[in-house]
Protein backbone atom coordinates (compact mmCIF):
# COMPACT_ATOMS: atom_id res chain seq x y z
CA UNK A 1 0.00 0.00 0.00
CA UNK A 2 1.23 3.54 -0.75
CA UNK A 3 0.92 5.91 1.96
CA UNK A 4 1.82 9.43 1.15
CA UNK A 5 3.04 12.07 3.82
CA UNK A 6 2.68 15.76 4.14
CA UNK A 7 5.35 17.07 5.96
CA UNK A 8 9.27 15.54 6.40
CA UNK A 9 9.74 17.12 10.24
CA UNK A 10 10.23 15.09 12.96
CA UNK A 11 7.29 13.43 13.31
CA UNK A 12 5.97 13.36 9.80
CA UNK A 13 9.81 11.09 8.92
CA UNK A 14 9.45 9.06 12.13
CA UNK A 15 6.50 7.85 10.83
CA UNK A 16 7.18 7.26 7.33
CA UNK A 17 10.38 5.29 8.33
CA UNK A 18 8.76 3.10 10.61
CA UNK A 19 5.80 2.59 7.67
CA UNK A 20 8.70 2.20 4.73
CA UNK A 21 10.55 -0.69 6.95
CA UNK A 22 7.12 -2.65 6.97
CA UNK A 23 7.00 -2.29 2.84
CA UNK A 24 4.85 0.22 2.57
CA UNK A 25 5.51 3.01 -0.26
CA UNK A 26 6.00 6.09 1.17
CA UNK A 27 6.10 9.34 -0.80
CA UNK A 28 6.51 12.50 1.18
CA UNK A 29 5.38 15.67 0.10
CA UNK A 30 7.94 18.96 1.03
CA UNK A 31 7.89 22.37 -0.05
CA UNK A 32 11.77 21.41 -1.31
CA UNK A 33 11.92 17.59 -2.10
CA UNK A 34 15.36 17.98 -3.16
CA UNK A 35 17.06 19.07 0.15
CA UNK A 36 14.94 17.10 1.87
CA UNK A 37 16.11 13.75 -0.04
CA UNK A 38 18.98 13.53 2.59
CA UNK A 39 17.10 12.75 5.51
CA UNK A 40 16.09 9.41 4.17
CA UNK A 41 19.34 8.28 2.10
CA UNK A 42 19.48 4.53 2.56
CA UNK A 43 16.18 3.94 3.25
CA UNK A 44 14.48 1.95 1.15
CA UNK A 45 10.15 2.83 -0.39
CA UNK A 46 10.73 6.41 0.37
CA UNK A 47 10.29 8.97 -2.28
CA UNK A 48 10.16 12.90 -2.22
CA UNK A 49 7.69 15.13 -3.90
CA UNK A 50 6.42 18.13 -3.55
CA UNK A 51 2.99 18.80 -1.72
CA UNK A 52 0.74 18.41 -5.06
CA UNK A 53 2.54 15.77 -6.23
CA UNK A 54 2.46 13.68 -3.12
CA UNK A 55 -1.22 14.07 -2.34
CA UNK A 56 -1.97 12.51 -5.61
CA UNK A 57 0.16 9.62 -5.37
CA UNK A 58 -1.78 7.55 -2.63
CA UNK A 59 -5.37 7.12 -1.26
CA UNK A 60 -3.85 7.71 2.42
CA UNK A 61 -1.90 10.82 3.02
CA UNK A 62 -0.87 11.77 6.15
CA UNK A 63 -1.04 15.29 7.87
CA UNK A 64 2.35 15.82 9.70
CA UNK A 65 2.85 19.35 9.44
CA UNK A 66 2.75 21.77 12.43
CA UNK A 67 -0.91 22.93 13.21
CA UNK A 68 -0.35 26.64 12.21
CA UNK A 69 -0.05 25.90 8.90
CA UNK A 70 -1.89 22.53 8.67
CA UNK A 71 -5.34 24.00 7.23
CA UNK A 72 -3.73 26.61 4.44
CA UNK A 73 -1.76 23.83 2.76
CA UNK A 74 -4.86 20.98 3.27
CA UNK A 75 -7.19 23.27 1.60
CA UNK A 76 -4.64 24.57 -1.01
CA UNK A 77 -4.79 20.56 -1.64
CA UNK A 78 -8.43 19.56 -1.35
CA UNK A 79 -9.02 18.72 -5.23
CA UNK A 80 -6.08 15.77 -4.26
CA UNK A 81 -7.15 14.45 -1.44
CA UNK A 82 -11.12 14.42 -2.34
CA UNK A 83 -12.49 10.65 -1.62
CA UNK A 84 -8.88 10.07 0.44
CA UNK A 85 -8.42 9.04 3.97
CA UNK A 86 -6.69 11.97 5.31
CA UNK A 87 -4.31 10.48 8.76
CA UNK A 88 -4.54 13.53 11.26
CA UNK A 89 -1.23 13.50 13.65
CA UNK A 90 -1.46 17.04 14.62
CA UNK A 91 -1.82 18.68 17.78
CA UNK A 92 -2.69 21.86 18.06
CA UNK A 93 -0.23 24.10 19.90
CA UNK A 94 0.52 27.27 20.77
CA UNK A 95 4.29 28.94 19.29
CA UNK A 96 5.93 27.87 22.48
CA UNK A 97 3.83 24.30 23.25
CA UNK A 98 2.55 25.48 26.15
CA UNK A 99 -1.49 24.84 25.70
CA UNK A 100 -3.66 23.94 22.57
CA UNK A 101 -5.02 26.42 20.70
CA UNK A 102 -8.15 24.57 19.75
CA UNK A 103 -10.14 22.85 22.00
CA UNK A 104 -12.56 22.07 24.50
CA UNK A 105 -15.73 21.50 21.90
CA UNK A 106 -13.16 21.17 18.72
CA UNK A 107 -10.30 19.69 17.73
CA UNK A 108 -7.78 20.21 14.97
CA UNK A 109 -9.39 16.68 13.66
CA UNK A 110 -12.59 18.18 13.57
CA UNK A 111 -11.32 21.63 11.42
CA UNK A 112 -10.31 19.33 9.42
CA UNK A 113 -13.01 17.27 8.65
CA UNK A 114 -15.10 20.61 8.31
CA UNK A 115 -12.36 21.78 5.77
CA UNK A 116 -12.16 18.55 3.12
CA UNK A 117 -16.00 17.24 3.43
CA UNK A 118 -14.97 15.25 0.37
CA UNK A 119 -12.33 13.41 2.55
CA UNK A 120 -12.15 10.90 5.54
CA UNK A 121 -11.04 12.22 8.30
CA UNK A 122 -8.70 10.01 11.00
CA UNK A 123 -7.35 11.15 14.33
CA UNK A 124 -4.27 9.08 15.23
CA UNK A 125 -0.19 9.26 16.02
CA UNK A 126 -0.67 12.62 18.03
CA UNK A 127 0.00 10.96 21.14
CA UNK A 128 3.29 9.83 20.99
CA UNK A 129 6.66 11.61 20.57
CA UNK A 130 9.02 11.70 17.28
CA UNK A 131 11.59 10.34 19.45
CA UNK A 132 9.72 7.88 21.04
CA UNK A 133 7.85 6.68 17.88
CA UNK A 134 10.82 3.99 16.59
CA UNK A 135 10.41 2.26 20.23
CA UNK A 136 7.08 0.71 20.83
CA UNK A 137 7.87 -1.51 23.57
CA UNK A 138 8.67 1.33 25.73
CA UNK A 139 10.39 -0.27 28.77
CA UNK A 140 9.36 -3.40 27.69
CA UNK A 141 5.37 -3.03 27.83
CA UNK A 142 3.20 -2.34 24.19
CA UNK A 143 2.80 1.01 23.56
CA UNK A 144 -0.80 2.13 22.74
CA UNK A 145 -2.04 4.41 19.77
CA UNK A 146 -5.88 5.75 20.12
CA UNK A 147 -7.61 6.81 17.05
CA UNK A 148 -11.23 7.77 16.05
CA UNK A 149 -13.15 8.74 13.20
CA UNK A 150 -16.91 8.86 11.76
CA UNK A 151 -15.44 7.03 8.98
CA UNK A 152 -15.15 3.21 9.45
CA UNK A 153 -12.64 2.91 6.22
CA UNK A 154 -10.60 5.30 7.83
CA UNK A 155 -10.48 3.68 10.82
CA UNK A 156 -9.70 0.77 9.18
CA UNK A 157 -6.25 2.30 7.26
CA UNK A 158 -5.28 3.66 10.96
CA UNK A 159 -6.02 -0.26 12.61
CA UNK A 160 -3.46 -1.11 9.58
CA UNK A 161 -0.90 1.43 10.12
CA UNK A 162 -0.42 1.45 13.85
CA UNK A 163 -0.48 -2.20 13.53
CA UNK A 164 2.22 -2.53 11.26
CA UNK A 165 3.96 0.42 13.13
CA UNK A 166 4.20 -2.24 15.66
CA UNK A 167 1.17 -0.54 18.77
CA UNK A 168 -1.42 -1.80 20.48
CA UNK A 169 -4.50 0.00 18.38
CA UNK A 170 -7.47 1.57 20.97
CA UNK A 171 -10.34 2.40 19.02
CA UNK A 172 -11.77 5.42 20.38
CA UNK A 173 -14.90 5.95 18.94
CA UNK A 174 -15.88 9.04 16.85
CA UNK A 175 -13.81 12.16 15.48
CA UNK A 176 -15.38 14.75 17.88
CA UNK A 177 -13.50 12.75 20.48
CA UNK A 178 -10.53 13.71 18.99
CA UNK A 179 -10.95 17.17 21.55
CA UNK A 180 -9.94 14.86 24.28
CA UNK A 181 -6.95 12.55 22.24
CA UNK A 182 -5.67 16.01 21.38
CA UNK A 183 -5.79 17.07 25.17
CA UNK A 184 -4.08 13.59 26.18
CA UNK A 185 -0.90 14.69 23.95
CA UNK A 186 -0.78 18.24 25.88
CA UNK A 187 -0.98 16.37 28.91
CA UNK A 188 2.30 14.08 28.11
CA UNK A 189 3.77 18.04 26.68
CA UNK A 190 2.63 19.21 30.18
CA UNK A 191 3.84 16.10 31.96
CA UNK A 192 7.15 15.77 30.38
CA UNK A 193 8.32 18.97 29.54
CA UNK A 194 6.77 21.95 31.30
CA UNK A 195 6.81 18.86 35.32
CA UNK A 196 9.77 17.48 33.99
CA UNK A 197 8.98 14.04 33.93
CA UNK A 198 11.02 12.12 31.81
CA UNK A 199 9.82 11.62 27.97
CA UNK A 200 10.30 7.89 27.79
CA UNK A 201 6.98 6.83 28.50
CA UNK A 202 3.24 7.14 27.00
CA UNK A 203 -0.57 6.41 27.85
CA UNK A 204 -2.49 3.02 27.73
CA UNK A 205 -5.76 1.74 28.17
CA UNK A 206 -6.00 -1.36 30.91
CA UNK A 207 -8.77 -3.38 31.34
CA UNK A 208 -11.70 -4.85 29.15
CA UNK A 209 -12.40 -1.73 26.36
N1 LIG B 1 7.39 16.06 17.11
C1 LIG B 1 6.62 15.23 17.81
O1 LIG B 1 7.10 14.50 18.71
C2 LIG B 1 5.15 15.14 17.50
C3 LIG B 1 4.40 14.12 18.10
C4 LIG B 1 3.05 14.00 17.80
C5 LIG B 1 2.45 14.91 16.93
N2 LIG B 1 3.20 15.89 16.38
C6 LIG B 1 2.55 16.85 15.45
O2 LIG B 1 3.08 16.60 14.17
C7 LIG B 1 3.07 17.82 13.41
C8 LIG B 1 4.48 18.05 12.88
O3 LIG B 1 5.34 18.23 13.99
P1 LIG B 1 6.91 18.06 13.87
O4 LIG B 1 7.44 18.01 15.24
O5 LIG B 1 7.23 16.97 12.91
O6 LIG B 1 7.27 19.48 13.23
P2 LIG B 1 8.61 19.89 12.50
O7 LIG B 1 9.72 18.99 12.85
O8 LIG B 1 8.73 21.35 12.73
O9 LIG B 1 8.28 19.64 10.95
C9 LIG B 1 7.17 20.13 10.35
C10 LIG B 1 7.30 19.97 8.83
O10 LIG B 1 6.17 20.59 8.27
C11 LIG B 1 6.50 21.03 6.96
N3 LIG B 1 5.95 22.37 6.71
C12 LIG B 1 4.99 22.67 5.81
N4 LIG B 1 4.73 23.96 5.78
C13 LIG B 1 5.55 24.54 6.67
C14 LIG B 1 5.75 25.87 7.05
N5 LIG B 1 5.07 26.88 6.49
N6 LIG B 1 6.69 26.10 7.99
C15 LIG B 1 7.36 25.10 8.57
N7 LIG B 1 7.20 23.79 8.23
C16 LIG B 1 6.30 23.52 7.27
C17 LIG B 1 8.00 21.00 6.85
O11 LIG B 1 8.34 19.97 5.95
P3 LIG B 1 9.04 20.33 4.55
O12 LIG B 1 10.20 21.24 4.90
O13 LIG B 1 9.47 19.04 4.01
O14 LIG B 1 8.00 21.04 3.73
C18 LIG B 1 8.49 20.66 8.24
O15 LIG B 1 9.62 19.86 8.23
C19 LIG B 1 2.61 18.92 14.36
O16 LIG B 1 1.26 19.21 14.14
C20 LIG B 1 2.83 18.31 15.75
O17 LIG B 1 1.96 18.83 16.72
C21 LIG B 1 4.53 16.05 16.63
Amino acid sequence: MKISILGTGKMGSAVGRQLAKCGYQVIFGSRDPTASMDKFSGINNISIKNYSEAALSANVVVAAVPWSFALDLLKCLEDQLKGKVIVDLTNPLSADISRLVVGGNDSAAEQIASLLPESHVVKAFNTITADNFPTPNLCGEAAQIFYCSDSEDAKEVARALITAAGYEQKNCGALSNARYIEAIAMLWLQLAFWEERGSEWSFKIVGEF
